[in-house]
């Protein structure tokens, strides 16, 4: 009896307590607007798990670069050592260390597939072009957080990996010497660099991320979801004001990302504790060595995310001695990102229904991108010069000839209501 009055006293005052919070802060109404209420579609599928790993992959290096930063020495003289004692001395350092490390690849397969699933389903047709354009900025800002962060180390791979990367800026006409200067804040790659990436990478990066993920969501909860049929579920309302093809975000689809998170997790401790490396995949085998500024590694290749985009730079002759016409390709191909709301032109957003040039041309960007990402990493000798150019003419080809190639393409119609 005793008990059965103590445990309603109990919810009586965690319902108090929840009221009081409610009558200060918006607590009740964030989380219906946000999950309980928030209506997705009941369609989704292993595609709609990536933005979920995203955000645990981004809280994940949070935590762990927060811990790893407490051992860590920003200079040119400790780093290497620092990073070394955390490996050897600091109790789970090591666990820590490659968290962090596998987690910034695992960031990009997430967002990489993330991303793909909006080609697939057309996630950045209308009214989603502003949430496509923050998604953008986020892969900007993570392309920017894994360079700075990658300099850390000082590994010879670290050292020379951005002495090629800030050197590409010195190509630009006029401005070039005096922007790789200002970069670097140095006449070399040295302490002084090393100081300012640590600060770029713990602190400036990661509160322009986050701002960017917190909007990137409210943008997505202001248009709703998208689905895999491409198909707005808002204009089937049932008498309740409902959409008839929506769901509770909660508790359905967080079930649904927990059992997500539950694969993900298995996987990633796999590569975590038996591969980190992956084979100089994940962590590059001259990055074991200190950075030496006379001693080039053998082969100088950014990390794996970056290889399709340094691919293009090299697909790209110097014409009269200048390189700058391969670095405007490279960072032309992130730009076009930004402009694909505008040149998918199709009546129809999901591949489900869209006709077969759309389907061939979405495939062979996946190769080619692919190709790219992998030629990057092996020296510039053929034949991965001449994939190097296939693939980046093709890259471009997809974008800038999908308002012609998706005009003309066929298609079928849209369901009215989402299939299941
Ligand atoms: C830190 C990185 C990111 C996080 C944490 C994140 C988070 C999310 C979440 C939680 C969702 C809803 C669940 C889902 O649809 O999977 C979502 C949807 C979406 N995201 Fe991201 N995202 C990130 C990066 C990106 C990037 C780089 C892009 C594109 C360039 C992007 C484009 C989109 C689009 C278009 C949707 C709507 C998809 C649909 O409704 O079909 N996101 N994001």
């Amino acid at each position: 009896m005793a008990a059965n009055t103590v445990a309603p006293a109990g919810a009586g005052w965690l319902r108090s307590f929840g009221a009081w919070i409610d009558a200060r802060f918006p607590m009740t109404q964030l989380w219906n607007e946000h999950l309980a209420q928030y209506y997705a579609p009941k369609n989704f599928n292993t595609w709609y798990y990536f933005g979920s790993l995203a955000l645990l992959v981004l809280v994940l290096q949070i935590v762990t670069g927060i811990w790893l930063a407490m051992s860590y020495k920003p200079s040119a003289t400790e780093a290497f050592a620092s990073v070394e004692y955390i490996m050897r001395d600091v109790e789970w350092g090591w666990l820590l260390r490659y968290l962090h490390s596998t987690g910034s690849s695992a960031f990009f397969i997430v967002v990489y597939l993330h991303m793909f699933r909006a080609l697939l389903y057309g996630s950045h047709r209308q009214p989603r072009e502003l949430l496509w354009i923050i998604g953008v900025l986020i892969y900007v800002a993570l392309m920017a957080e894994a360079f700075f962060g990658y300099l850390l180390p000082w590994g010879n791979m670290s050292y020379w990996g951005a002495q090629v990367i800030v050197s590409l800026f010195g190509t630009f006409p006029l401005i070039g010497d005096a922007l790789v200067e200002w970069i670097r804040g140095d006449y070399f790659i040295s302490d002084i660099t090393l100081n300012r990436f640590f600060a770029l990478h713990v602190v400036a990066l990661p509160i322009v991320l986050l701002f960017l993920v917190v909007v990137h969501i409210l943008a997505l909860h202001e248009v709703g979801s998208n689905n895999p049929d491409g198909i707005e579920i808002k204009k089937t309302r049932g008498p309740d004001g409902h959409p008839l093809d929506g769901i509770p975000f909660h508790p359905y689809y967080t079930v649904k990302d927990i059992f997500g998170v539950g694969v993900f997790l298995v996987l990633f401790a796999a590569v975590v504790f038996f591969a980190p490396e992956l084979g100089g995949l994940f962590l590059e085998h001259a990055n074991f060595e200190p950075a030496n500024p006379l001693l080039t590694p053998e082969h100088i290749a950014p990390v794996w995310y970056f290889t399709p985009f340094y691919a293009m730079l090299r697909a790209v002759p110097a014409f009269a001695g200048t390189q700058v016409w391969g670095v405007l390709v490279m960072f032309a191909a992130i730009v076009l990102l930004f402009f694909l709301p505008w040149l998918d032109r199709a009546p129809v957003r999901s591949i489900r229904y869209r006709g077969p040039i759309y389907k061939v041309a979405l495939g062979l960007f996946a190769l080619a991108f692919i190709v790219l990402g992998y030629c990057g990493l092996k020296p510039a000798v053929q034949p991965f010069k001449a994939l190097s150019v296939i693939g980046t003419v093709y890259y471009f080809a997809f974008f800038l000839l999908m308002p012609w190639y998706t005009r003309i393409d066929s298609h079928q119609p849209e369901p009215g209501r989402v299939r299941c």
